[in-house]
């Protein structure tokens, strides 16, 4: 028997609340006696104990059939950052889209006895589980609904809150109708294949962002799935975009990989990469997000920050992407951020790259320098940059 088989469900849970106090990631004495009282492992009764407490571990909950998560119970890391963005009080009506039972238990403490507390999932077997979790451990109060989320959420009434727990490509009208004029609404919001968990509060008809996070969610399913263009430029080398205007073209931006490869340094200072990141998908005129396997981060072909996805520029026949190398002289991360880039028009792409590289990295190198809002209805027929199009209306992203 190993240290750690040992311990208890209460012990692990106290260490786990003890370590998402020193990250940061519960900030507030509700959140804190939310995942004090709620436990964890009654809602994955075949995972190991100390799993079910790992900070940063996912509960896989269904896959589908080609083996990928589409549900899950998220990390009590990510649900901690999500509950305190979200800011419930005692008495408040909350609705959670995306189900699994324990985020809607946690919901149900902070709410408290007075507070109303609806989960809603699209997928019935997801729901009979958490059902039956939620009883087992105590959380009858708990309503759950099988629906999608697209369109079921009119005819539910008004909420204080909606949490969304799934990763989420546009906003329905519906979502921001059903908050009361002080509501919050914090969703995990997709921009080229790259997502922030944003708390946002009602402005006029639409949303805007008091906070945000990086995050990573299982994809939307059902009427409000994101749409998507993946191309595999070979095995391990794939590049995908939800913007329509992006030129993808598989053959032709193998043959510029197979290429040349330029490499052109910023001089400016690699840091927080995931508010770089951001930063340059909403800024690049024509984004999309390159992906590489390992094999291929290891043979020397792709930089090794394509492994979890990087903002990509991409023409007909070239494409650039970012890179970093060790230079303490740009600043205290020790890093100085590139380009790495391919094709014909590798030079000019490369140079459009690093002057936004740049740019981001002499005015905005911190943390929640954007403002996010979300406009419903119809958007201009010309966005500016840091605009983009949805179907329900447009997220227009500023940097100050
Ligand atoms: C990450 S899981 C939810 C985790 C859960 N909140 C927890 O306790 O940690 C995401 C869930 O969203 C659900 N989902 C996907 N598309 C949906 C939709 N259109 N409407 C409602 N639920 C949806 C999936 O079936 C999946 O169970």
């Amino acid at each position: 028997m190993t240290h750690l088989e040992t311990i208890g469900p209460e012990a692990l849970r106290a260490d786990m609340v003890r370590a998402l106090h020193d990250q940061d990631a519960i900030t507030s004495p509700s959140v804190a006696a939310a995942f004090t009282a709620v436990p964890r492992h009654l809602f994955a009764p075949d995972m190991p104990l100390e799993r079910a407490y790992d900070l940063h571990g996912i509960m896989p909950v269904k896959k589908d059939v080609h083996g990928l998560d589409i549900s899950v119970i998220s990390a009590p890391h990510l649900q901690a950052v999500m509950l305190e963005q979200a800011d419930i009080e005692p008495g408040m009506r909350v609705l959670e889209i995306g189900s699994g039972g324990y985020n809607a238990a946690l919901i149900q403490e902070i709410a408290g006895s007075d507070g109303e507390v609806i989960s809603l999932d699209i997928d019935a077997d997801v729901i009979d589980r958490a059902r039956q979790h939620l009883d087992t451990a105590g959380y009858t109060r708990v309503k759950t609904v099988v629906a999608d989320a697209e369109t079921a959420v009119v005819g539910l009434g008004l909420f204080d809150r909606i949490i969304v727990t799934v990763a989420t490509w546009d906003i329905p009208p519906s979502w921001i109708e059903a908050l009361t004029t002080a509501g919050r609404l914090v969703t995990p919001l997709t921009v080229c294949g790259t997502t922030r968990s944003v708390a946002f509060k009602r402005d006029g008809d639409g949303l805007l962002s008091l906070s945000y996070r990086l995050c990573s969610f299982v994809p939307m399913q059902g009427e409000g799935a994101a749409p998507d263009r993946k191309i595999m430029l070979r095995d391990g080398v794939a590049l995908q975009t939800d913007d329509p205007q992006v030129p993808l073209d598989a053959k032709a931006l193998d043959r510029a990989l197979a290429g040349d490869r330029l490499e052109r340094w910023s001089g400016a200072a690699y840091d927080l990469p995931d508010e770089l990141e951001w930063f340059m998908t909403l800024n690049l005129p024509a984004p999309a997000r390159l992906h590489a396997s390992q094999d291929v981060i290891d043979s020397g072909l792709v930089e090794a920050s394509a492994r979890l996805g990087v903002a990509a520029l991409v023409s007909a026949d070239s494409f650039a992407y970012r890179t970093r190398r060790p230079n303490s002289a740009t600043g205290s991360a020790g890093f100085e951020s590139g380009v790495v880039a391919h094709g014909p028009h590798a030079e000019e792409l490369a140079a459009q790259y690093a002057e936004l590289l740049r740019k981001w990295a002499t005015d905005y190198p911190r943390r929640g320098a954007a403002t996010i809002r979300y406009v419903p209805g119809p958007a201009p027929d010309v966005l500016p940059q840091g605009t983009v199009r949805k179907c329900h209306g447009y997220v227009d992203v500023t940097w100050a």
